[in-house]
């Protein structure tokens, strides 16, 4: 027994959990998920693995983003970029409920299923499904040789390395940056953002990596937060635009290795149902990077706030604005509003991470799950 505690001792690399191991590596496996993929001069988006033409990509009528979980949150905001970047329509939905609902697919449809794994039994099906329907089908996926990888016509590897604990962490940044290099390709391809708009998101995801690193550098605040708010029975999320997506990322993590009842919400949402569970001393996370709904994000964190809400604000390095409404801020690396997910995510992840650490809870094996979902 010895034997094998030490061998799974050396397998965290002297970190107490996988997780906390592999939040982070993200710093290496953004990298190494953007690095081959990346000209030099941060021009241009080269995927050797899809090889596509602007033939090609203008042929898709629609895109369909299937996945479970992370992975489908991942999705959410890929939606966001293929729309935004690419224009084209997408369609997401979870893989459990694409199968049984007869959906509209034909030979113009590109399904993109997203796999930590690439076992995710849901997933390949909706994917087989798919493809009998007509639709090119593209796996993103951080298993080579899964049988997702197998299964799809194309492939595109997240490089993010084995993820060996139950949540998911280094493979949902991965996943995000895989989903921005798609849709800055094929934008490319369409020709439908301008080469100087490309080479300043491409320069900003060349410095991604150490962002990404520079979050992770104090951490006292966040483990502090957690100790505070780990006895705490809900926990509220909230934002708008791609940080409602990061948002129900993060209440996920918090639900999956705490088991706290988190929920998170399109901020905008709230006044139709939600606030009326907003009292004194619940935690709200607010969420407020995206420029074009910053006011409107403000004022749902008003309304959070005049029901005494403990808010704590999710913010770039360059606001100065949020601190004045919320009882603590959290503050990220200042980059282009697409790639911020990206960076917003860490701190939920860490939270979620030292609360669960502060009630005792098996980090890295949650109750009632499996790392890979091989089952309906
Ligand atoms: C994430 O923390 C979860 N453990 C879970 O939602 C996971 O993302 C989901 O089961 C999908 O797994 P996959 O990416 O391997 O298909």
């Amino acid at each position: 027994f010895e034997v094998n505690w030490n061998a799974e001792a050396a397998e965290k690399g002297g970190y107490e959990h996988f997780m906390l191991k592999e939040i982070y590596e993200q710093p290496k496996a953004v990298r190494d998920t953007i690095s081959p993929r990346l000209n030099k001069d941060n021009t241009a988006i080269v995927l050797n693995e899809l090889k596509w033409t602007k033939q090609y990509v203008e042929a898709f009528n629609k895109v369909y983003i299937i996945a479970c979980g992370t992975a489908y949150h991942a999705g959410l905001v890929g939606k966001y970029y293929i729309e935004k970047l690419a224009r084209i329509p997408v369609e997401i939905d979870i893989a459990s409920e694409f199968r049984y609902r007869d959906p509209i697919i034909d030979d113009h449809t590109l399904t993109i299923v997203i796999s930590q794994s690439g076992e995710t039994s849901d997933t390949l099906a909706a994917l087989k499904e798919s493809k009998r329907l007509g639709a090119k089908t593209l796996a993103v996926t951080n298993v080579v040789g899964s049988s997702i990888a197998r299964e799809a016509d194309q492939v595109m590897y997240t490089w993010a390395g084995p993820e060996i604990a139950v949540a998911s962490t280094k493979a949902y940044t991965t996943q995000l940056v895989t989903m921005f290099i798609l849709a800055m390709y094929m934008s490319s391809l369409k020709g439908t953002i301008s080469p100087e708009r490309t080479h300043e998101l491409l320069t900003e995801l060349r410095h991604l990596p150490d962002q990404v690193g520079r979050t992770l550098e104090d951490v006292e605040p966040i483990k502090a937060f957690a100790k505070n708010y780990a006895y705490n029975n809900d926990v509220f999320y909230i934002g708008r635009s791609l940080d409602y997506y990061v948002a129900l990322e993060g209440a996920l993590k918090l639900k999956e290795i705490s088991y706290i009842h988190a929920e998170a919400y399109a901020a905008g949402e709230l006044k139709h149902g939600t606030l009326a569970l907003i009292e004194s001393g619940v935690p709200v996370i607010a969420l407020a990077t995206q420029k074009s709904v910053y006011e409107k994000t403000l004022s749902n964190i008003k309304e959070v706030k005049a029901r005494d809400a403990v808010i704590i604000g999710i913010a770039a390095a360059d606001d100065n604005e949020l601190e004045k409404y919320v009882d603590h801020v959290i503050k990220v690396p200042t980059t282009d509003e697409l790639l911020i997910p990206l960076l917003t995510v860490v701190p939920l992840q860490l939270l979620a991470y030292y609360a669960a650490i502060t009630r005792g809870c098996d980090v890295d094996k949650p109750r009632n799950l499996a790392k890979s979902v091989t089952v309906e």
